[in-house]
């Protein structure tokens, strides 16, 4: 009777065991915009691909749309360890307590994603995600998203237009600097807030690439959009620096694979789903497409470019000049 109940146990041990090692390891990723965009899609691709390659050993669930977490609470989140990854905006690292990334908000500082791209696989991409281990974040990957267009309600062709205009932006300074160079009243909220806050007049004007505006449908409540391309928008995908280093070192090195796989596709599509975007916002009919005349944009960068030296102690000038050199920025050139 001993024995059978000790073989009863034992079987019970077993079948736990088993069903707990089966247990898939769950990675919640939470992210702020449609999964119609270039991060949402980037986010479907790793969850695939890293479910293929663990096989099943690692369940991605992604939750996008602030469905999970806003802006500011989906960081809190990750450092908590209530979510695993994410994949914030390079504009929203400021209030972590590392502000060196608001360098790419810095207005007209790149031109096209190559010179972007050498900055972010470059030394200074690796430098800027090593700052957030610290925080206990791990930097995976840089995700392309696009260059930003200006939305309002009053055409905004010339930095006169936007006098008094309460725009909304990201939680940067840099950005807020920015603003306030065009003689707008920079206010800051969550993306998430942004339709209503258009809708209801709490805010003017936007900025965002088309991808974001559209999928949004920021567009039915802006009648003009602006090809400013004044600025880029893009990601740092991240993790929780405990969590990560906790997974088994095979299991890690598929994410890793994963990741890598997942950037190369993000980055290939931005373009493409920034264009279409812009496409399906002009065929809307529901806000007119202002193109700006080469005189315009000269204007918007005579007036823009101060933003780099007022923000050079708070980005620090060396980073900033090691940007130009990559880029081949020269500011005097503008
Ligand atoms: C925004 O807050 O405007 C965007 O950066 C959201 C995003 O993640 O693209």
């Amino acid at each position: 009777m001993k024995l059978r109940i000790f073989m009863m146990g034992l079987m019970a041990a077993t079948f736990a065991c088993t069903a707990f090692a089966q247990q898939p390891i769950v990675i919640k990723f939470s992210h702020v915009v449609a999964t119609d965009t270039p991060k949402g899609k980037g986010a479907e691709f790793f969850k695939q691909k890293a479910e293929e390659l663990t096989k099943g050993r690692v369940k991605i669930e992604v939750y996008p749309n602030s469905t999970l977490y806003k802006d500011k609470e989906e960081m809190e989140a990750l450092q908590l360890g209530a979510v695993q990854m994410l994949a914030p905006s390079l504009a929203k690292f400021g209030p972590l307590g590392v502000k060196e990334f608001e360098l790419f908000d810095l207005p007209f500082i790149f031109d096209n994603y190559q010179e972007l791209h050498k900055v972010t696989t470059g030394p200074v991409g690796k430098s800027l995600l090593k700052k957030l281990e610290s925080k206990g974040i791990l930097g995976l990957a840089y995700w392309d998203n696009g260059f930003k267009v200006m939305s309002a309600n009053k055409p905004l062709r010339m930095p006169e237009d936007f006098k008094g205009l309460k725009m909304r932006i990201q939680s940067s300074n840099v950005l807020e600097a920015q603003m306030r160079a065009l003689g707008a009243l920079p206010q800051k909220m969550a993306f998430s807030e942004v339709y209503q806050a258009l809708q209801t007049g709490v805010v003017d004007g936007t900025e965002n690439p088309p991808s974001n505006l559209y999928t949004q449908k920021m567009h039915e409540v802006q009648k003009y959009v602006t090809l400013s391309d004044h600025g880029y928008l893009g990601y740092a995908v991240i993790v929780n620096k405990k969590f990560w280093e906790s997974l088994p070192a095979d299991i890690r090195q598929q994410l890793e694979t994963a990741m890598e796989q997942a950037t190369r596709y993000a980055n290939q599509i931005a373009k493409v789903e920034n264009d279409q975007a812009l496409e399906a916002v002009r065929k809307s009919g529901k806000s007119e497409i202002i193109t700006l005349t080469p005189e315009q944009k000269k204007a918007w960068k005579k007036a823009l470019v101060k933003v780099h030296e007022q923000m050079a102690d708070r980005i620090g000038k060396d980073l900033i000049e090691s940007v130009y050199k990559e880029t081949g920025f020269d500011p005097k050139k503008l």
